[in-house]
């Protein structure tokens, strides 16, 4: 199944005449902007496809990890426990037990909240507050996950990426690394859009 955001069915102006403020009025924002420059990273993952492939991610999260949607649409969200997009295996300083956690709760179907290491493209650490919530179908099997993660800086001196950081990867006028470089964030909080 394809989380298609221009599709008719869940599409964001339908959804939109959902939300109402507790006066009764309408939200003075679409669902869909929202989801887009909302100050943390918010995936959605397909649970009925094994392995829990992403199909929907948000600016933010492609901001703050310096990987895109198109790199990461049809993979498992465990890449961010790999140093870089290189990695073959999960960091040895990112917490087994709290993926063990995860595990469980993905098999219980139940909610996890909890930290741990992750990475972005480009090496350097990110501490994620992560929340997974299981979205629930008619039949009561579990249809999606979502993924909200709030991302913090790692004080953590592990040193540059091996054979990562090149004198082309400098020279790259790419408009994304620049978004990227300039998405270097507070705690809680992304700057998006250049601001
Ligand atoms: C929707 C969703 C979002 C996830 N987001 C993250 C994430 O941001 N960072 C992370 O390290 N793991 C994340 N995970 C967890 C991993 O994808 C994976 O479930 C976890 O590593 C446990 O499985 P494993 O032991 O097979 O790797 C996410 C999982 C789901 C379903």
């Amino acid at each position: 199944m394809e989380w298609d955001s221009n599709s008719e069915e869940g599409s964001v102006g339908e959804d939109e005449e959902g939300f109402l403020l507790s006066d009764g009025g309408p939200l003075p924002f679409s669902a869909g902007s929202l989801l887009e420059t909302a100050s943390c990273g918010f995936v959605v993952s397909d649970a009925l496809e094994p392995d829990f492939p992403i199909i929907y991610v948000n600016t933010g999260f492609e901001l703050v990890t310096g990987y895109r949607a198109e790199e990461i649409l049809g993979r498992n969200c465990r890449f961010l426990q790999c140093r870089g997009p290189f990695a073959k295996r999960r960091h040895q300083l990112v917490d087994s037990t709290v993926v063990s956690e995860i595990r469980r709760c993905l098999e219980l179907g139940v909610e996890f909240q909890g930290d741990l290491l992750n990475f972005r493209k480009d090496g350097s650490p990110l501490m994620n507050r992560l929340r997974l919530t299981p979205i629930y179908g008619d039949d009561k099997t579990i249809t999606h996950v979502i993924g909200i993660q709030f991302f913090t800086e790692a004080n953590l001196d592990l040193g540059p990426l091996p054979g990562s950081v090149t004198k082309e990867s400098n020279r790259s006028s790419d408009r994304f690394s620049s978004d990227l470089m300039s998405s270097r964030f507070i705690p809680y909080s992304f700057r998006i859009g250049g601001s």
